[in-house]
């Protein structure tokens, strides 16, 4: 695996996979890696002659700066377990290499009515640094295909719109969520958990989890309520938003009929580690599953 740290070097060599023929597969990740980036990783792999890793923590998308201070980073780590799931270059830049004219965004990226609710109410600013940071990558990497997790739902719907409005050819590839066996969703965040917080995290999913089966005979706002009501009753935890909503558009949807494709999502505090997770209620082709 090559170690590629300037955005030149990268360039030059993503001209030469492309002369030669070779197909690029793209992961964006911020490091602190983890089973869920690697399922992406070993997707990416699978799926294109060239696979390429980018690890690189964002600081235009961080809205709170003790976050982006207390952001986990192990790039040794990273590197090995790169290595290990058949990565092919390992994008390791300075901020400087990302943004040679600085940080600020020389335009607003268009990114829709879907980048406006949930993680764009609560983190203002967040998306158009993940469209800035991502729209870059993309433009240095010129992969065929990039790779996303669903565990960062609403960001594949920003990202997918930020592609169109840029007019980027780059088809983009959404992963399931990749869970510890207790059922919390892998997060490098985790690694902040006290033991103590590590051991309530799960309740988030298994409250999720369960609601499934209280949507089949309640409405949707007795579900929303439902799932907010009992997250917030386990203490050290506290939910920031619920929003259950039709996963075309991003928006919220009042009844469980009035999308096909419905998916919560939810953010919640547990202690000062803010966790994201969703679940889905209705699949892509409108089947309760
Ligand atoms: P990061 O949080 O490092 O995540 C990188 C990718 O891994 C994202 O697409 C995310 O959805 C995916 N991922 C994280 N945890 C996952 C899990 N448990 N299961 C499946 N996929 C998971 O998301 C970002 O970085 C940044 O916003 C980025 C896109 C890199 C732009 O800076």
């Amino acid at each position: 695996m090559l170690i590629i740290k300037e955005a030149a070097e990268l360039e030059a060599y993503v001209a030469h996979e492309k002369n030669n023929g070779r197909s690029i597969g793209f992961v964006p990740t911020m490091g602190a890696l983890h089973e869920g980036h690697l399922s992406l990783v070993e997707r990416c792999v699978s799926e294109n002659d060239t696979a390429i890793v980018s690890v690189f923590v964002n600081p235009t998308q961080f809205n709170n700066p003790t976050d982006l201070a207390t952001y986990p980073r192990d790039e040794e780590s990273d590197a090995r377990l790169l290595a290990k799931a058949g990565a092919t270059v390992m994008f390791l830049p300075t901020v400087e290499a990302v943004y040679p004219n600085g940080t600020e965004r020389d335009h607003e990226f268009e990114l829709g009515a879907a980048a406006e609710v949930m993680e764009g109410k609560y983190r203002p600013g967040h998306f158009q640094g993940v469209a800035q940071v991502v729209c870059r990558l993309f433009q240095l990497v010129r992969p065929d295909r990039a790779y996303f997790g669903e565990k960062d739902f609403q960001q594949i719907a920003v990202v997918r719109n930020m592609v169109r409005s840029e007019h980027l050819d780059v088809r983009i590839v959404p992963c399931p969520i990749r869970r510890a066996d207790d059922g919390l969703a892998l997060s490098s965040r985790n690694a902040l958990l006290t033991p103590e917080q590590r051991e309530i995290a799960p309740m988030i999913h298994r409250v999720l989890k369960e609601s499934k089966e209280f949507a089949a005979t309640h409405s949707l706002e007795q579900t929303r309520s439902h799932v907010v009501a009992s997250i917030d009753a386990v203490p050290g935890l506290r939910v920031e938003y619920y929003e259950i909503i039709d996963a075309d558009t991003m928006m919220p949807v009042d009844n469980w009929a009035e999308a096909a494709w419905v998916v919560g999502c939810i953010t919640v505090y547990c202690g000062e580690i803010r966790l994201i997770d969703n679940i889905t209620y209705k699949n892509q082709e409108g089947n309760w599953n």
